[in-house]
């Protein structure tokens, strides 16, 4: 299976900045088979993207709303990323729980819509450190996965992203050991070898080696590395 390296711009790159940022990774990135590597900018900046990216990468949305066509203001239809040739949608960021208090079955109502318009899922999960703390990791990303899959038999259309949250701001680390502990776990739970498990927290040029070295640690998520094309390129190129 080929290594994959997602870029999550979230709010960050107006449109010059894009376009000096493609510009760039364009002249830099040599590309090779052995990595797939796929973008997302801001919905808004979606079809510059689309228009200013090579064919050496891929687009993904940072989110989207089950619905094709509804009333839903400010919302984005899947039928819309179908038109910029987006293939890969990610369901769901944590920030979109914390932030924005989406549910349970809202996620799994996005899955499934996902996967009817033949976009790719990526589904993010993580525990918390009172439940890491209190030795939940298990059974809380269990629950999560039962949740957000629910009623869907093709799991091995969806790829799952691992994010260890009780790090962010505490000083605390996941090891690369941990983090293929649970990605082991994370395999044996979705019983197929097609699905991706991808590792999302905190991942630069200086840990993408150590951690990508790990067994069944082949998938990462970036954010902050991502915004430097030279960095993320170097991650890329660490990666293969
Ligand atoms: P980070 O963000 O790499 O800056 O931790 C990843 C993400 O939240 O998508």
């Amino acid at each position: 299976m080929k290594k994959l390296i997602w870029a999550n711009f979230k709010m960050y790159k107006n449109m010059s900045e894009l376009k000096d940022y493609f510009t760039k990774f364009n002249q830099e990135y040599a590309w090779n088979d052995t990595v797939d590597v796929v973008v997302a900018p801001m919905m808004v900046n979606m079809m510059l993207a689309s228009e200013m990216i090579s064919s050496k990468i891929n687009l993904w949305s940072q989110n989207m709303h089950p619905n094709d066509i509804w009333a839903y203001t400010g919302e984005t239809s899947p039928l819309n990323l179908k038109e910029l040739w987006v293939k890969y949608v990610i369901l769901w960021h944590s920030e979109r729980r914390t932030l924005f208090g989406e549910s349970d079955a809202f996620v799994n109502e996005k899955v499934k819509s996902a996967l009817k318009h033949w976009l790719r899922p990526i589904l993010c999960i993580w525990e918390t450190l009172e439940e890491k703390q209190s030795e939940k990791t298990y059974e809380v990303l269990e629950r999560q996965i039962k949740l957000w899959l629910k009623d869907i038999s093709d799991i091995a259309m969806v790829d799952i992203a691992y994010e260890p949250v009780w790090a962010i701001g505490t000083g605390l680390s996941a090891t690369p050991e941990y983090v293929m502990q649970v990605h082991n776990f994370i395999r044996w739970l979705i019983w197929n070898q097609e699905s991706r498990i991808i590792y999302w927290w905190s991942v630069n040029d200086s840990n993408a080696k150590d951690l990508i070295s790990q067994k069944d640690v082949n998938w990462f998520l970036i954010g902050s590395a991502s915004l430097d094309p030279t960095k993320f390129i170097n991650i890329i190129n660490t990666s293969k």
